[in-house]
């Protein structure tokens, strides 16, 4: 199937997309939901790696897809990236837009130099681009996980070699924000997700 109009543009993510970011988050997972994975144990408070925070926008301007990929280490002196959350606006699905943002987002770190990438998700999606249980068995989520869900991709042959123990989070921490940016924050969520639950 083919896009309606012109296929969303995929970008670096920026300030202006968190809002609606945080929104499509919670269609897609249910807000809840989405803070109590154990991923989220290895992102709270943390910047995601430079250069793989990734938004699509659609012809209005609208974000309808979102990818980060953030620091982490796969065990001592191992490090990889942990890929996710993933998430198309219902509207754009099947139409390729999460094939199109994982593989931006694997090329991308594969030519910033990274060696590894973990995510915990549905693995009948995920291998499609190559990941696997094999790099991840001798690994342990910070908190409760589903080991068949915990997969891995070697961007450089080896690198996941080895591998064992707890994966940690390693990324730069993010500066706690104001008051008055939370409040602006969850007004424009509002008004987002209003507007995505009459189009959804
Ligand atoms: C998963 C998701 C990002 C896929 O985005 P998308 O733009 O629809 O993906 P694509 O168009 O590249 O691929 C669609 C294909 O993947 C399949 N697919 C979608 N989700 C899947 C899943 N969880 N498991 C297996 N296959 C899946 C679709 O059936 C479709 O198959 P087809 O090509 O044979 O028709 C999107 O469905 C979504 O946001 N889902 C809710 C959030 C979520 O579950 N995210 C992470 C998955 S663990």
């Amino acid at each position: 199937m083919d896009f309606p109009a012109a296929a969303p543009a995929i970008s670096l993510e920026t300030a202006g997309d968190i809002a609606q970011r945080e929104a499509l988050l919670d269609l897609a997972f249910g807000r809840a939901a989405r803070l109590a994975k154990t991923s989220e144990r290895l992102r709270e408070g943390r910047l995601p790696a430079e250069g793989l925070a990734f938004a699509a926008h659609g012809p209005d301007g609208r974000l309808v897809g979102t990818l980060r990929l953030w620091h982490v280490s796969a065990g001592p002196a191992k490090p990889a990236l942990l890929l996710g959350p993933l998430a198309v606006h219902p509207w754009f699905r099947s139409l390729g837009l999460g094939r199109a943002m994982m593989t931006t987002a694997i090329n991308e770190a594969a030519r910033l130099g990274h060696g590894a990438i973990l995510l915990v998700g549905d693995a009948p999606y995920y291998a499609r681009f190559g990941f696997s249980t094999a790099p991840t068995r001798e690994l342990w989520m910070p908190g409760p996980f589903e080991r068949d869900r915990f997969l891995g991709l070697e961007l450089a042959p080896g690198a996941l070699a080895g591998a064992r123990g707890l994966v940690n989070a390693t990324g730069a921490m993010a500066a706690t924000p104001s008051l008055r940016e939370l409040i602006a924050r969850e007004t424009a969520a509002v008004s987002f997700d209003e507007s995505l639950k009459r189009s959804a």
